[in-house]
């Protein structure tokens, strides 16, 4: 079958590679759960593989089958899987996978402490740009048939969930905590599904981004009922002068140094979760006694997320299912766009460097249901 892939470390690789198919006993104890592909979502994560800044190909293997954020029809079942997966499921699989750390062990593989991390498409196991995979039901979640046209959108979903799940875990810590505004840094996929994820939790939402309005990701954000900001107008304390102080910020821009604007305008009390992964060397002058003083006698929290845990695919699920109820057609418009076929992965490149108006670009992998 065929296979989207890179040769990791060699810049530009990204090419078809042709696979045997899985078998279901690939995975021990009936646990196995074969999975036709139909749509894989591509982001920032693929670009840098395929730009050789990251990824590694599996022991044995020269090659990367990249894609993480997959969605497909589950085709047959061992016989210990559990009921809620059999043929005809619409199913999303995780990412990470455990290596030898005790998170691992316990199914919170996103929280290892090994240096060396296992994910699907992205680092030394093969991901779902594939026409099939076989996965192991414990990382395999069901979605309802009515998420058939957005459930693509679990994976990058699940960034969003956990951050704000663990928000909302840490601050148990108050005994009372009733946030009333977030801020979402950032109005790329992960910065407009961390807004819905907000805003389906009752936050009025400011959402702080560079591109000046009109914009349709700032029209995306005013759908959810939320206000959007440009920072090539106002400075985030602006921002936050006009519509904080925010119980919770959340940073999905990719750019390090507004984690520390970001820091000193939270507000007592306050959460701020940091998800870009920043690859580069970027260094910022910061206003160090004052976010410091701020973080003590604001009781301040700063945390770091990777996605991410079955309980972040389970609500993403539950989120997507409200997400349609409550803003319906809105999950549709992040879908821009569609790539057809595994044999146009240039198209698809090109679509993730150079189209500037993308939200999501993702391969039509298979147009159908079952197998
Ligand atoms: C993926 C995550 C992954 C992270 C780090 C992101 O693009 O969506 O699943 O944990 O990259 O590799
Ligand atoms: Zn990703």
């Amino acid at each position: 079958m065929k296979a989207v892939a890179v040769y990791p470390g060699k810049a530009d690789s990204v090419h078809l590679e042709d696979v045997p198919k899985p078998l279901l006993d690939d995975v021990p104890d009936g646990r196995g759960v074969l999975v036709k592909v139909l749509r894989v979502g591509v982001d920032g994560t693929d670009k840098e593989i395929n730009a050789a800044e990251y990824g590694a190909s599996p022991p044995g293997d020269d090659f990367l089958i990249i894609g993480h954020e997959n969605f497909g029809v589950v085709v047959e079942v061992g016989a210990n899987v559990p009921d809620t997966i059999c043929p005809g499921t619409y199913v999303v699989a995780s990412v990470r996978r455990p290596g030898s750390s005790l998170f691992g062990q316990i199914g919170l593989q996103d929280f290892t402490t090994d240096e060396v991390y296992y994910e699907r498409g992205i680092n030394l196991l093969h991901g779902y740009l594939t026409e099939y995979y076989v996965e192991d039901s414990d990382f395999v979640f069901p979605l309802p048939a009515s998420l058939r046209d957005v459930g693509v959108l679990l994976e990058p979903t699940t960034v969003a969930e956990k951050g704000i799940n663990h928000a909302f875990e840490i601050q148990r810590r108050l005994k009372i905590w009733q946030p009333q505004r977030a801020a979402i840094l950032g109005s790329g996929t992960i910065g407009l599904l961390m807004a819905l994820a907000a805003r389906l939790r009752g936050l009025e939402l400011t959402v702080y981004s560079l591109p000046r309005k009109p914009y349709r990701n700032a029209d995306l954000v005013e759908e959810l009922g939320g206000t959007y900001i440009s920072s090539a107008d106002h400075t985030l304390e602006e921002a936050s002068e006009e519509r904080g102080p925010f119980d919770l910020i959340m940073d999905a821009t990719g750019f390090s140094p507004i984690v520390w604007e970001a820091a000193e305008v939270l507000g007592k009390n306050g959460v701020l979760v940091l998800s870009s992964i920043t690859g580069g060397d970027r260094r910022a002058e910061i206003n160090s006694d004052k976010i410091n003083q701020g973080f003590v006698l604001g009781n301040k929290v700063m945390v770091g997320t990777v996605n991410a845990s079955p309980a972040d695919f389970r609500s993403g699920v539950d989120d997507l299912i409200k997400a349609e109820a409550v803003f319906p057609g809105w999950l549709h418009k992040l879908l821009t766009t569609p790539i057809p076929g595994l044999e146009n992965y240039d198209q698809m490149i090109r679509a993730l460097t150079d189209d500037r108006d993308a939200i999501k670009v993702y391969v039509e992998v298979a147009q159908n249901g079952a197998a």
